[in-house]
């Protein structure tokens, strides 16, 4: 995943670069401050690629391989840019066994992409995810937080027109 070239052909204007380096500046080098350092600069720039990683380990002296490790393990995190519309489906168990596989296999086939892909047209960024905590409702799938329970593959189409 890491020699993904992909991850690093973004480019981010000068403007983005200067407000990245005062929320580094604004947290420190203390790694206690990764993940909340990490979370604003999602916010500005929307996804965390491997370059920016690389900014940050760079001025942060924290490990690359650190950084790396936060931004893959937490789903919240992105390396790559996410569309307009984010669809989450939870495959946590009690989702899977309700019907949760038929629906992501829908939803794949729907949108004809896999799980952690973004249509093409820029609509929507398609993740599975674990348990909500919401177990009494599955399966369950989320879009732009907005929470959908007990849902069935006949309803996706419907649900997801909502989502322009
Ligand atoms: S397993 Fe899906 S909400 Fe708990």
């Amino acid at each position: 995943m890491k020699e993904d070239k992909n991850l690093h052909d973004y480019e981010f204007t000068n403007d983005q670069y200067s407000q990245l380096d005062e929320i580094i500046d604004k947290y420190g080098k203390s790694q206690k401050n990764l993940i909340p350092m990490l979370e604003k600069i999602q916010q500005i720039l929307g996804f965390i690629p491997i370059s920016i990683q690389e900014r940050i380990a760079q001025k942060t002296g924290i490990s690359e391989n650190d950084i790396y490790g936060v931004v893959s393990f937490y789903s919240y995190f992105t390396m790559k840019p996410r569309a307009r519309h984010r669809i989450q489906l939870c495959l946590g168990t009690a989702c899977y066994v309700k019907g949760g596989k038929e629906i992501a296999e829908t939803i794949e086939s729907m949108l004809n992409i896999k799980q952690g892909e973004s249509t093409p047209d820029g609509r929507f960024t398609y993740e599975e995810a674990r348990c909500f905590g919401t177990c009494g409702l599955a399966p369950v799938m989320s879009i732009d937080g907005n929470v959908y329970g007990k849902v069935k593959v006949e309803d996706l189409e419907e649900i997801l027109s909502q989502y322009k």
